[in-house]
């Protein structure tokens, strides 16, 4: 599809029918007593969590005649949204350019340069705050540049609320007593967490945080390989978030989680779905066992085979 051919909204490319409307899978841990109700956001067509964004900016920027034949999407990126940015301006027909920090996994460079993105890279030491910074400086430049912005726009939380949530409160049945999430630009704790609130009020906001980035506790960003989340910057979405508890989840942890949705469950996911459960397991073992929580398995495992996920077992195995 070329950008210089105009479309309607009922032209637009089958691939947009295939994102959202995700299945909400319980997962039954026996030895708990416990059921995690699971969005699998993996499902969606490049694979993870961001598609929803992806799609809702870059449609609505085009209803808002934003998006001329020329333009250029630029957005500063932990990867997911590159990927999920380089398809849907794949099918919508724009060039994407992608800033990502040198330490995202090799799969996901592959994944935005196959939807035909360009990449540069940043040093990681200084979080996503540099990419961001590169970005506003490109599109300062260059009127073709279009910014998603995804840290700050607004409409990245909305989508949560009116899509995200929506689909999990019409797939439980019953009250909702908690949610879970990592943040990595906030949209999904912020919208989600809006969106359930509205019709459950009681319902407990959980916070994920890598143990050894615990920023919303204070503490200085560190390495930790649970990828996609906590970048090292607290971004603007999460100040409208009421977060009633936080639980932070060890690399090591959030890695055998991983491997046991694999193994036990059959689920190919990335390694913040398995943190997201290790905190979502322990939220529910300090509610009744009646208590309904959910979290998010936010992306697939496949992106990872160059990461520990897989060459800690690789060489275990070796
Ligand atoms: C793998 C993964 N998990 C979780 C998140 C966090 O989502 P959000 O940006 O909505 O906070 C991201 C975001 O980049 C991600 O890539």
């Amino acid at each position: 599809m070329m950008a210089n051919q105009p479309m309607t909204d009922d032209e637009l490319p089958v691939l947009f029918s295939l994102i959202g409307n995700t299945p909400l899978i319980p997962l039954h841990f026996r030895s708990d007593g416990i059921t995690i109700h699971a969005k699998a956001e993996f499902l969606n067509p490049s694979g993870s969590i961001k598609d929803r964004l992806a799609a809702f900016i870059l449609l609505d920027a085009r209803r808002r005649g934003l998006l001329k034949p020329d333009t250029v999407i630029v957005e500063c990126t932990s990867g997911n949204t590159g990927i999920a940015l380089a398809m849907v301006g794949a099918a919508l027909g724009h060039r994407v350019r992608i800033l990502m920090t040198d330490t995202a996994s090799v799969e996901r460079r592959h994944l935005m340069r196959h939807f035909g993105a360009e990449l540069s890279l940043f040093e990681a030491t200084h979080g996503y705050a540099t990419g961001i910074d590169m970005a506003e400086q490109m599109a300062a430049a260059d009127p073709r540049i279009f910014l998603p912005r995804q840290f700050s726009n607004e409409l990245n939380a909305r989508d949560h609320t009116e899509h995200t949530a929506r689909e999990i409160l019409a797939q439980v049945h019953g009250r909702i007593d908690a949610f879970v999430s990592g943040y990595g630009t906030g949209g999904t704790l912020n919208g989600v967490s809006r969106g359930l609130r509205a019709v459950h009020p009681g319902v407990c906001i959980v916070a994920m945080e890598p143990a050894e980035a615990a920023m919303l506790q204070g503490e200085s960003p560190c390495c930790h390989f649970i990828e996609g989340v906590a970048g090292g910057y607290l971004p603007p979405l999460l100040d409208g978030v009421s977060i009633d508890r936080n639980e932070k989840v060890a690399s090591a942890e959030a890695l055998a989680m991983t491997r046991r949705l694999a193994r036990e469950f059959g689920l190919l996911v990335g390694t913040s779905a398995g943190a997201n459960v290790v905190a979502a397991l322990r939220t529910a073992r300090d509610l009744p066992a009646s208590a309904t929580v959910v979290t998010i398995l936010c992306d697939r495992a496949e992106r990872y085979y160059s990461t520990r996920l897989f060459t800690d077992v690789l060489a275990e195995t070796a």
